[in-house]
This record gives C-alpha cells, structure tokens and sequence, in this order.
C-alpha cells in the first residue's frame, strides 16, 4: 500500500484547482504571509535546513545557492523561474504550471523574499503555449489581490514578475543559455566562474530554480524543515515528481518520496510493462542519464546518492523505459541525432562530437559499420565530456555540461549492450 500522501499534486484532480480562490481555499499564500513577517536570512535558513535540492537536474542545494547572493551588493537581484522543460522524458513542470500554478507562484514570491528580489521572470518554453495562457490569468489574479506589486500584502515589499517566453532551443534550458537569452540574445551558455549568484541577469546577482524547487517552498515554510527532511532519502529528502514514459502501460506524473525504487515506479506506479514483455533498459532521469541495465534498474533506488552509486544520475527525473524490443543502437542513433541538433555550437568537442556520433551510428544502422567503430565512439565520447570517472567527477572539455549530458548517455548504450553493437558489424563483415 502506498501510505505516501501526496504534497505537491494532491489537489490536481480537483475542479479549478488552477485559481486563486481554490488555492487559497486550501490554504494558499499562508506561507507567504509567515514570510513577510520573518526576516529574508531567516528564510534562507530554513529552506538550507530543510536540505531541498534542486529539481531541475544537478541537484544543488536551493538554500545554500540562495546564500551566494551577495548581501553588500546594491546592485538588483534577480530570480529566474527555470520553466523551459526541455529534457526528453520531463513533463511534470508542465503539470504544475497547469494545474497548480499558485503553488509555485507562491514559492517564487518566497525565494523573491529571501534573497531581496524585486523583479523576477518565469522562463517558459516557447512550446507550452497553453501553460503561458494560464500563468498570465495567474499573475492577473496575483496582482489584483496584492499578491504582487507595491507592498504585497500590506509589507513593504515590491514585487514584479515578468513571464518571457522561449524559443524552443533545449540549451535555453541549462540557466547561462537562459540568462543569456532573457537578455536577448543567442542562448549561448557562458564559462563559469562566475555563477550567477554572482554575475547572473544584466550581470546582477540571479537565483535560477526550477519550477518543481520553487513548488516545494510554501510546504517547507508551512509545515517546517524537520518535516522536509522526515520525507524521503536523508541526503536529498522531500517529495519528487517522477516522470514515467516509454514502454509501460501507464505513463505519466507519479509524486513519491525521494528514495523509491524504481521498481516500484515502473511495476506499480505506472503498471508495468505492456504484453508481459521483458524490461532491457531505462533511463532514470532524462535522456541525459547514463541508461541502466534492466538488473541495475530492477535494484536501484530514485534518489541523488543511489543512482550515481550506479554511475547514473536522478537529473530531472524523467524516467524512459525501453523493453526488450527495443534496438539499443537505433535508439542510440535517436538520442545522438537530438544532441547534435540542440549543441549550440560553441565549443569544438560538443560542436564536432555530436555530428560525428550522428555520422557514425547512422552509417553502423545502415550496415556500412566498421571494426574501429566501436573504439572510436568511445573516443569521441571521451573528447566531449571528458573521461567519466563518478569517484572524481569528470573532467568536463566544454564550456557547459550539454558536453556530459551526451557523452554519458552514448556511452551507456555502447559499454551496456555493446554486442548489439558488434552485431551490426559484423553482419558487415559477414557480407564483405
Ligand atoms: C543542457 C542543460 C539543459 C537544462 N535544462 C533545464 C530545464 O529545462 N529546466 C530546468 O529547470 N533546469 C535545466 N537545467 C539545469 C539548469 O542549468 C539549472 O541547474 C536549474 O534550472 C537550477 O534550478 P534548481 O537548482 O532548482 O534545480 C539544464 C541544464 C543543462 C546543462
Ligand atoms: S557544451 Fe555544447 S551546448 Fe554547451 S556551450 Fe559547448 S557547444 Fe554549447
């Protein structure tokens, strides 16, 4: 039995669970209220207590990240809402933006507090044009109820948020290509040091979260950080919205506590694999996850710690999951083709790599492989993100981590199935 109560989507299925009278009717806003009679520092102090990790891919503290923020600084600060959702297998921003876009409202007006932000943006891909339409009835509702603008709430705190909508460019969503691009220009990500907390938007100190981050605020504030943490894996605790797709009988958004098995997720949660077919291989968290076997799936659990145990990553927490049927050098081929066409060019490695791993596993599925193949993908892999080595971190060769988010992924397929690999080249040879 699933004794797990769910947080951030519980109100879902309810009827216009979008509005603000329904949020409120749930007790939306409280947080904020409790906010704004609390001082920032002792905001931030809470959510690092509460030990929240982004959710947006790397998994960084929100609380600690937050304290990069210069105090001393007169310069504007900034927050940016991460809502460009681009990675394969991630659909759950979406789902709170369109059913519950309060929520993370809320948190963005919180996390706005804290850091002593007076302008924030919601950074929403260009594609979730119906979630655009519902975010701007949100913040219309929002201002007309002094939730936003001059001296919210009867405080001395102003607040504008700015919704700007991308232009479907993936590495829009990496938040140096985003800056980049709220500014107005190519989302070309930049060299860090500096990170934004430093030198962000306009060059000013910028927090960039995730939409799923910034949900889970009102509830840290509401209910405290001891609670945060009593949820889930200890090092990375709280609830978590896992994507499932691919092969499996009943894809969606399933909310658990950080730490579930992914067992549970694909047998249960999302009702197993369709005809009682075997299970080959699943990507945990987006496509730029190193793929996990169907033995190290089957005994893996969905928190940070565990699956870089397993030289994977929780990432986004986009689960795709590929039955026996499927051809691991065709879906290879799949992801590569997605990489080459999203690297925004910058860095030689990244540029040159991912045409080259289009050109060759396009010529290995069309049976023109040859025997060096298979050490030169591992080669090219190597020349774009670096040779992995999860106990040191890698050593990364680009400017962004685009580079490892395609050379992790690539390598998986060929050091995992390897033979299907060989099998397509040898069929060549069989023939010459
Ligand atoms: C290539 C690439 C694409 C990314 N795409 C997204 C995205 O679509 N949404 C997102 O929230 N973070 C994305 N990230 C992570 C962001 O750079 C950033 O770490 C995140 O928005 C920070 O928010 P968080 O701390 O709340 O997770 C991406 C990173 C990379 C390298
Ligand atoms: S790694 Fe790729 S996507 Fe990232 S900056 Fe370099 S070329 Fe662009």
């Amino acid at each position: 039995m699933n004794a797990f109560k769910p947080v951030l989507t519980e109100h879902i299925h309810q009827k216009d669970c979008h509005t603000l009278p329904f949020y409120k009717s749930v007790g939306g806003y409280k947080a904020l209220e409790k906010v704004l009679a609390m001082q920032p520092d002792a905001v931030i102090q809470e959510v690092k207590e509460s030990n929240l990790r982004g959710r947006g891919g790397a998994g960084f503290s929100t609380g600690v990240k937050w304290g990069f923020i210069p105090k001393d600084s007169d310069q504007p600060k900034y927050l940016i809402n991460n809502a460009d959702e681009s990675e394969p297998g991630t659909f759950k921003d979406r789902l709170l933006m369109n059913k519950t876009p309060h929520q993370m409202l809320e948190g963005m007006i919180i996390a706005s507090y804290a850091i002593n932000c007076n302008t924030a943006f919601i950074y929403i891909r260009g594609e979730f044009y119906k979630e655009y339409q519902v975010l701007k009835e949100t913040l219309a509702e929002a201002y007309q109820a002094n939730l936003l603008g001059q001296g919210i709430l009867g405080s001395d705190y102003n607040l504008e948020v700015v919704i700007h909508r991308g232009a479907g460019a993936y590495i829009c969503g990496e938040e140096t290509g985003l800056i980049e691009s709220l500014e107005g220009k190519r989302g070309w990500p930049r060299i860090k040091p500096p990170f934004p907390a430093i030198e962000g938007y306009l060059h000013c100190p910028t927090v960039v979260n995730n939409v799923e981050t910034l949900a889970c605020l009102p509830h840290i504030i509401n209910h405290g950080a001891d609670w945060f943490k009593s949820i889930g894996s200890e090092k990375g605790p709280g609830p978590r919205l896992f994507c499932v797709s691919g092969t499996v009988n009943n894809p969606g958004v399933f909310e658990e506590p950080m730490g579930i098995s992914l067992k549970e997720l694909i047998f249960d949660r999302a009702g197993g694999i369709p005809e009682n077919k075997q299970l080959k291989a699943v990507f945990p968290g987006g496509s730029s996850s190193a793929i996990l076997t169907a033995e190290e799936a089957l005994d893996v659990k969905m928190d940070f710690e565990d699956l870089v145990e397993k030289k994977s990553m929780l990432g986004s927490a986009g689960v795709i999951v590929m039955d026996e049927t499927v051809d691991m050098v065709q879906a290879c081929l799949n992801i590569a083709r997605f990489y080459a066409h999203e690297s925004c060019g910058q860095c030689t490695p990244c540029r040159e790599g991912t045409a080259w791993l289009v050109k060759m596993l396009t010529r290995i599925v069309n049976g023109q492989g040859k025997p060096d193949d298979i050490d030169m993908l591992y080669e090219i892999t190597d020349n774009i993100g670096g040779r992995i080595d999860f106990s040191k971190g890698s050593f990364g060769k680009t400017i962004c981590p685009f580079g490892e988010a395609v050379a992790w992924p690539v390598r998986s397929f060929v050091e995992k199935f390897e033979d299907e690999f060989r099998s397509y080249i040898s069929q060549v040879e069989a023939v010459a």
